[in-house]
């Protein structure tokens, strides 16, 4: 796989430099030895963490609610930094919640309730202390259908940077451009960055929409069914995308689509009515799956 951008300025490695904390770049992608173990024995398979894999995320006895329903079970996983982790299940087994969960989204729903923890390094996500809009900066979401600010393409991209820092006019004319070149749309808006965002192709707004995202320099990107209201074309970028940005960022990709699955991820939790019924590599989850209902719903029986 390729990603049209591959040579960034200097600029882009400066913003680079300023805006995240340095992360090791693993490009070796076959590697079958990234394994993450589960904190929950009973609820899924658990595999020693080898030491290349450091978690980013951490999910332990996790369980949430919407008033007296209980959407998520027991959920403990690992997710490793610099992978992409796909979240994988039949509709309303509980994905987007952990995704809303993961950057307290879900404090704006008011029946929406969780136990256990979520860890981000030494960060307690759900704890009342915690601040949450220096999480949602460390932590970005890009949703299923495109969702740009109906301002220029240059004030979406620009729109958290000016909330978060205080930097000149240059700097952000320089940041714009990282972002965008980032998501591998740079060539596609450079001449109309003062159009409207909502002028472009459901594609090139959700590259937008991920330039946004990672303007700010957050170090988790979670993305939920980012292509389902893509055509392929569009979806195949995205898809590169996904795999070039998995070398600074720590991913979480919901999807309902088997082949993307197999071809962006490195991880794979199954998830099934609220549970995680198997987290293993991608690999083995498609290929050698321990449990039959693994099986039956990568293999398209029930779903
Ligand atoms: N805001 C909400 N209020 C009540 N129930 C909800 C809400 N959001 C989701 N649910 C329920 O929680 C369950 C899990 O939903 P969701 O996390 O959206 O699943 P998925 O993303 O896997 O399709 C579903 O039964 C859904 O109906
Ligand atoms: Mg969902």
């Amino acid at each position: 796989m390729c990603v049209a951008n591959d040579s960034f300025t200097s600029a882009d490695k400066q913003m680079t430099a300023s805006l995240k904390k340095p992360n090791p770049v693993n490009e070796s992608r076959d590697e079958d030895s990234v394994v993450v173990t589960s904190q929950d024995s009973t609820a899924i398979d658990t595999k020693p963490l080898p030491e290349d894999a450091q978690p980013a995320i951490r999910i332990a006895d996790f369980n949430a609610f919407y008033g007296a329903y209980h959407a998520l079970y027991d959920i403990s996983l690992d997710i490793p930094k610099n992978r992409v982790t796909a979240l994988i299940g039949p509709s309303g087994c509980g994905k987007t919640t952990l995704l809303r969960w993961i950057n307290r989204m879900n404090d704006i729903v008011p029946t929406a309730r969780a136990e256990g923890k979520i860890s981000l390094a030494d960060l307690d996500v759900l704890a009342a202390s915690t601040d949450v809009v220096d999480l949602r900066r460390q932590v970005g979401i890009v949703f299923q259908k495109p969702n740009p600010f109906p301002k220029t393409i240059y004030d979406n991209v620009a729109y958290g940077p000016r909330l978060h820092l205080r930097i000149s006019r240059s700097e952000l004319d320089d940041l714009v451009e990282w972002a965008l070149r980032k998501a591998a749309v740079w060539e596609e808006v450079k001449d109309r960055l003062h159009k409207p965002a909502l002028g472009l192709s459901g594609g090139q707004q959700q590259r937008v929409c991920i330039a946004r995202t990672i303007a700010t320099g957050p170090e988790v990107l979670l993305m939920d069914e980012p292509c389902s209201a893509l055509d392929p074309i569009s979806t195949s970028s995205i898809e590169d995308l996904i795999y070039e940005l998995r070398k600074q960022y720590t991913i979480v990709i919901v999807t309902h689509n088997m082949q993307q699955a197999s071809r962006v991820s490195d991880m794979t939790a199954f998830f099934y009515q609220g549970r995680v019924v198997e987290f293993g590599t991608t690999d083995q989850i498609f290929t050698r799956p321990d449990q039959k209902q693994t099986e039956d719903y990568v293999t398209g029986k029930f779903g």
